[in-house]
């Protein structure tokens, strides 16, 4: 299948772009498009068959649920059974954004969606390309992250067309995704809200508006054998680059020393050793036998989060033997942070 590219630089101007998106999307193709977060691989949600397009393009398990996504906060009403007065005022404060909803889901939401499960996952998203594309389509739009399943989320178009050019007949360039992470998944569908995926929205700022909620103890830990997972996304593995990946934790007085002695431990059996580093490590390294990588400083982790995705492709492309970083707080943004690195590592710690 050919794969056409267009480049959206100003809404405005290139809106034509948008509505060549939306004539694909009506037809129950797919489209790739940026969202704040990541960029999103999406298809009319109300059409099974295109919806099933979607699995067949990322090589995704079918039990695996996806996120609606809507243009208005409105178009939730005929997705949801009912919308408790918290989730409400949640949609209120931080929607249109990176947050997303788990509710009991409405009987028009196609089961290939939600994967059988009788709840769905709905969030509008803030970047202007995605918002006119919903808009302009005039349905809902299912969107899973636009990577190849297992691989590290799009936050370039330059990602997307590495791992699913050929797949998808339609791509929107609208440059770098500001956020860097997927949107936080908080399930609504219980009494107590629990975070089944941290991201930009944070605990803490869900928190100040409705009170306190819980995190799922998967967010940082392996599900155990045969253990009943609430978000079927979090047992597969994820995000992950060609090489091995291996997270140092620990003071960061120490942590150059620390990454000195774990590379050193490798370095007889691995040639091509990057380390991901952060501002204020980075210079404590000197001329070490291994490329150092900044994420972003620890005082911002939002630019760590940023980056985070993108350096772990770029450490495929220069071919890394194995990937040494280094751990952040898991507080606030760093939660995410540590979420998607703990993924991509498959859970190897040194601490
Ligand atoms: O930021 C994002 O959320 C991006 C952009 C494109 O919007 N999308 C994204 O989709 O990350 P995806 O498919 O890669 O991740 C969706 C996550 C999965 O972990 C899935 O298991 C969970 O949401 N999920 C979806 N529906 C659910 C449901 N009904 N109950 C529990 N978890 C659900
Ligand atoms: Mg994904």
């Amino acid at each position: 299948m050919e794969t056409i590219i267009r480049v959206v630089e100003d809404i405005e101007k290139d809106y034509e772009i948008i509505r060549e998106g939306a004539e694909y999307i009506k037809k129950g193709q797919l489209v790739a498009f940026p969202t704040e977060t990541v960029y999103g691989l999406g298809a009319n949600a109300l059409d099974a068959g295109a919806v099933r397009r979607i699995f067949e393009a990322k090589g995704r398990p079918s039990d695996n649920p996806l996120i609606v996504h809507i243009g208005e906060i409105d178009d939730i009403n005929e997705l949801v059974a009912h919308i408790p007065s918290s989730a409400r005022l949640l949609m209120d404060k931080y929607w249109p954004g990176p947050l997303t909803l788990v509710l009991k889901k409405a009987s028009s939401v196609p089961a290939e969606i939600t994967a059988g499960l009788d709840t769905v996952a709905i969030r509008m998203p803030s970047h202007p390309v995605a918002n006119a594309l919903i808009r302009e389509s005039g349905v809902p739009i299912a969107a899973p992250s636009a990577n190849k399943s297992g691989r590290p989320s799009p936050t370039l178009a330059k990602h997307v067309i590495e791992d699913l050019s050929g797949r998808i007949p339609f791509i929107i360039d609208g440059g770098e995704c500001s956020v860097g992470l997927e949107s936080t998944v908080l399930d609504m569908s219980r009494d107590m809200p629990i975070i089944l995926r941290p991201g930009g929205i944070t605990k803490e700022m869900i928190e100040d508006t409705i009170g306190s909620i819980e995190v799922d103890r998967r967010v940082l830990t392996p599900p155990m054998e045969g253990e009943e997972i609430r978000s079927p996304g979090m047992k597969y593995t994820h995000y992950a680059p060609n090489a091995p990946v291996v997270i140092v934790e620990g003071n960061i007085d120490y942590m150059a020393d620390k990454i000195r002695k774990v590379a050193k431990y490798y370095s007889s059996k691995y040639k091509k050793i990057i380390v991901l580093s952060t501002e204020e490590t980075a210079l404590m390294y000197g001329d070490e036998d291994f490329t150092v990588f900044i994420m972003g400083s620890r005082a911002e982790p939002s630019t760590i989060a940023s980056n985070l995705f993108a350096l772990l492709r770029e450490c495929d492309e220069r071919n890394a033997d194995i990937i040494i970083a280094e751990g952040v707080e898991e507080t606030h943004e760093g939660l995410a942070i540590m979420n998607r690195m703990l993924r991509a590592a498959a859970f190897r710690v040194i601490k």
